[in-house]
């Protein structure tokens, strides 16, 4: 049971034991370790419905949803009592699932302006387990959903295939940093500085090439070091189209980076 100062992880995948819940259970092995209690909730078990928009807005009084949802009672309860959050979302279609956006959007109906989150630690990870489109896109509605809920969002974790290991380390890490936040809540002073503090976080700022750099990054860097040492030179490459003002030329020059390294990779696992 989750409690003040315990972290709580969502699962936000259909698929009870696939990636997403091993990225979440990752960031809260980091927190146990670092002394935090912890639960982990699968989403799948608790389907949000859709919000219907009462008229009047009587929830945003009530702080309850007017029609009988006995999964968002549950997830609510759980985010009211918890000292951190980490939600793990997987990416479909570069965006994230129906059932995150269905819990997100009831929230923000319900609690956006009674704000009782303010200040409470929160990690993102966004799963993008197939071509790794989507890493940073994905990840974006799960850190607006932190934003207007006014917590403490940390850096998000980009996951792929290709930087499976790293990022189980650094899930690891924010986990940690969590449970070491638990204990207390420091809202924003105010809006300013709550949109700055979002606006510093790393990746979420990216635009489409910007993105697709980074995913043809990551899949370069896990080649291994028999691999031809021409597929990551392709990113020099283009980055000096770019400077050049060729922007067309440099993505696509990223693109053949990211397709190679790619069918490296593959040829390798066999
Ligand atoms: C409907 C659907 C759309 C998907 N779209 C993407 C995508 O845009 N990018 C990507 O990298 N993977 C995509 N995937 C793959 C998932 O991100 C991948 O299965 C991931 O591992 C999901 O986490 P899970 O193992 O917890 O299910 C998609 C999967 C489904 C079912």
């Amino acid at each position: 049971m989750v409690g003040k100062g315990s972290v709580l992880g969502l699962v936000g995948s259909p698929n009870r034991e696939g990636r997403t819940y091993q990225m979440v259970a990752s960031a809260l092995e980091g927190a146990s370790k670092a002394g935090a209690q912890v639960e982990l909730v699968q989403l799948a078990d608790h389907v949000v419905q859709a919000c219907k928009d009462c008229l009047p807005w009587e929830c945003m009084k009530t702080l309850k949803c007017q029609y009988e949802d006995p999964a968002f009672e549950y997830l609510s309860d759980r985010l009211l009592h918890c000292g951190a959050v980490v939600l793990g979302a997987p990416i479909y279609w570069w965006d994230t699932t129906g059932m995150v956006k269905y819990l997100i959007l009831k929230m923000f109906r319900v609690y956006a302006r009674s704000a009782p989150f303010a200040g409470l630690p929160a990690l993102g990870i966004g799963i993008a387990g197939g071509t790794g489109n989507g890493l940073v896109s994905g990840l974006r509605p799960v850190y607006h959903f932190f934003q207007m809920l006014q917590m403490r969002a940390l850096e998000p974790v980009p996951v792929t295939r290709f930087n499976w290991d790293a990022a189980r380390g650094r899930a690891g890490e924010l986990g940690a940093a969590l449970a070491g936040m638990a204990g207390a809540r420091h809202p924003f002073a105010g809006v300013e500085e709550r949109l700055l503090w979002y606006d510093a976080l790393p990746y979420l700022g990216l635009d489409r090439a910007g993105e697709r750099r980074l995913l043809a990054a990551l899949t370069t860097a896990a080649l291994p070091p028999t691999a031809d040492p021409a597929i990551p030179r392709g990113l020099a490459e283009a980055d000096a189209l770019a400077a050049r003002g060729e922007p067309l030329r440099a993505l696509q020059a990223i693109t053949r980076t990211y397709e190679a390294g790619v069918k490296a990779l593959e040829e390798k696992q066999g």
